[in-house]
């Protein structure tokens, strides 16, 4: 999963992946990380979704990170949400008052920019990448973040003989593997049943779990 993959996705409209609701899981289980308003949060390949919004819209203050100008060029569009734009560093970024979203690649955020997230959010982010890039992932953004820094993780596993990702499959061994160590892990909640997506029970996606993770880097 190169950039070209990801700049071609965004190009022909094949973004499958978008919602056009908020995640009900981020609605359901956010409240529990406890999280102040104010915080900063980092929603890593961020897309754009309409998440960044409803954290905006709950007091936070947001960074998402896109590799695709095309994203955050529609988020703030379809949002209403003004915006000034400024090269900063590895980044174009697309600023609002409560919402940036930074276009690059998430592999150039520094150490001293991860520092001052109290909080993430990963929806598919994680298992947008394949094995490989995830563990490289988490291990470029898990050391750079705050002692405390606390994330809702969404993943999703599935029989990998029916599909070859993205999405990848991600089990609850593969996150414990990834994060264990460098965060406490729990799993908050899980639901399982056929795919939401019509593409990916059109590919046999009938039986398939979603794990919701608290994650408290230590
Ligand atoms: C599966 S989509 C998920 C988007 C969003 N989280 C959502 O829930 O709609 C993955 C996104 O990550 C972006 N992306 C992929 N690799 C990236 C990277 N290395 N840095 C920043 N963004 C990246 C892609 O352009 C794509 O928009």
């Amino acid at each position: 999963m190169d950039r070209e993959f990801w700049h071609a996705r965004w190009s022909n409209d094949d973004i499958g992946f978008h919602q056009d609701e908020v995640h009900p899981v981020l609605v359901d289980h956010w409240p529990a990380l406890g999280l102040k308003a104010g915080s900063r949060i980092l929603v890593p390949l961020a897309g754009k979704s309409l998440d960044m919004r409803w954290l905006a819209d709950q007091g936070y203050r947001v960074t998402g990170i896109e590799l695709s100008e095309k994203a955050a060029e529609a988020f703030f569009k379809e949002q209403n949400i003004a915006y000034t734009r400024k090269k900063r560093g590895a980044f174009d970024c697309f600023t609002s008052p409560n919402i940036e979203i930074r276009v690059g690649d998430i592999f150039d955020m520094t150490p001293a920019e991860l520092t001052r997230f109290e909080g993430f959010y990963d929806r598919a982010a994680l298992i947008a990448l394949p094995d490989g890039l995830r563990e490289d992932y988490v291990a470029h953004l898990m050391p750079g973040l705050r002692r405390g820094a606390t994330g809702l993780l969404i993943t999703f596993s599935y029989d990998e003989a029916l599909m070859e990702g993205p999405p990848f499959s991600v089990t609850d061994e593969d996150v414990g593997g990834l994060y264990g160590r460098y965060a406490h892990v729990d799993l908050m909640a899980e639901r399982r049943g056929p795919a939401k997506s019509a593409a990916l029970r059109d590919k046999g996606l009938t039986d398939v779990r979603d794990g919701i993770y608290r994650i408290v880097r230590r």
